[in-house]
């Protein structure tokens, strides 16, 4: 049986040393790091991802804010609101949750935000600098992932990993940060996608399978090898009974992978709660290292 990695407690322990370094700061007189989203329309997840945020903010005695348009806005709007974000010294970082509506170009939206509040890593000057190995941004999932193989002394130097989906937000920064000199990272990495034939030969192979791809239960027991580190990055809401009215369910089908793998991660409280402290980790980073 697989050992589990336990994202929410590793959550918690990292929310707890970022409130510490916080109650720090205001015993100094200084103002609480402050955290801005942006979000456009009414999707769900975005919804729930961004209240999220917020209530991490609060948890860890950050200021929060939130900035809410219609699916109609314009982009002169939204780039209006970027500017003013980018320039006010009472804002260390910010986020515009994605995805956004199609009259709005992604790329021109995240282009405009200043890199040293890109608390998102999302910028090409951060995935750049992250690229080359200098200091900056990572992007939150991939940030969490590589603190959970850390804090669990997960052996990563040497190993093959694996990646499913090359997704800006995961696959692709992953499959770079795997790779880097520093720690965790100095794998052998394999990038698989859509247009990858027969992934289970890839899978099979990994010492580590990291999957983002998004299609609940996909990587079972007999694709991965004996002991293989299994990381599931997916999460896709299932409608159910509950009060909820929807279940999260993961690329990896827990039940079969578990008796194989030697290390996994569960959803819910794997790789999301990570991620979600990561974002917290960024912002009081961008606090730091402010020139206000
Ligand atoms: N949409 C899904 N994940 C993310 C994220 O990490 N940041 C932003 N801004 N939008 C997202």
């Amino acid at each position: 049986m697989a050992q589990i990695l336990d994202g929410l407690k590793i959550s918690k322990e990292i929310k707890t040393e970022i409130r510490y370094d916080v109650e720090k700061i205001v015993e100094g007189k200084r103002r609480p790091p402050h955290l801005v989203a942006i979000l456009v329309g009414q999707n769900g997840a975005s919804i729930a991802y961004v209240n999220n945020k917020i209530k991490d903010c609060r948890e860890v005695g950050f200021k929060s804010s939130l900035v809410k348009f219609p699916s109609t806005v314009s982009e002169a709007e939204l780039l209006e609101k970027i500017n003013e974000l980018n320039l006010s010294k009472d804002v260390d970082g910010f986020i515009v949750q994605l995805p956004l509506p199609p009259q709005i170009d992604q790329e021109k939206i995240i282009m405009a935000i200043d890199p040293r509040k890109d608390v998102d890593g999302f910028h090409p000057e951060n995935f750049g600098k992250m690229a080359l190995e200098m200091d900056t941004f990572l992007p939150a999932t991939p940030f969490g992932i590589l603190t959970l193989l850390e804090r669990y002394q997960i052996d990563t130097k040497g190993k093959h990993c694996v990646i499913i989906g090359r997704s800006r937000i995961v696959g692709k920064p992953m499959s770079i940060l795997m790779g880097r000199k520093d720690f965790p990272g100095n794998s052998t990495v394999t990038l698989t996608h859509s247009y990858t034939p027969h992934i289970e030969e890839f899978t099979k192979n990994a010492d580590i399978v990291i999957t983002a791809l998004g299609d609940p239960n996909f990587l079972k027991g007999d694709m991965i090898k004996q002991g293989a580190i299994v990381i599931d990055v997916g999460i896709t809401r299932i409608e159910d009974q509950s009060d909820k009215g929807y279940k999260l369910v993961g690329d990896v089908d827990f039940e079969s992978c578990k008796e194989i793998a030697g290390a996994i991660t569960p959803v819910p409280g794997g790789v999301g709660p990570m991620t979600r402290a990561m974002l917290m980790k960024n912002t009081l980073l961008a606090y730091k290292t402010s020139v206000y």
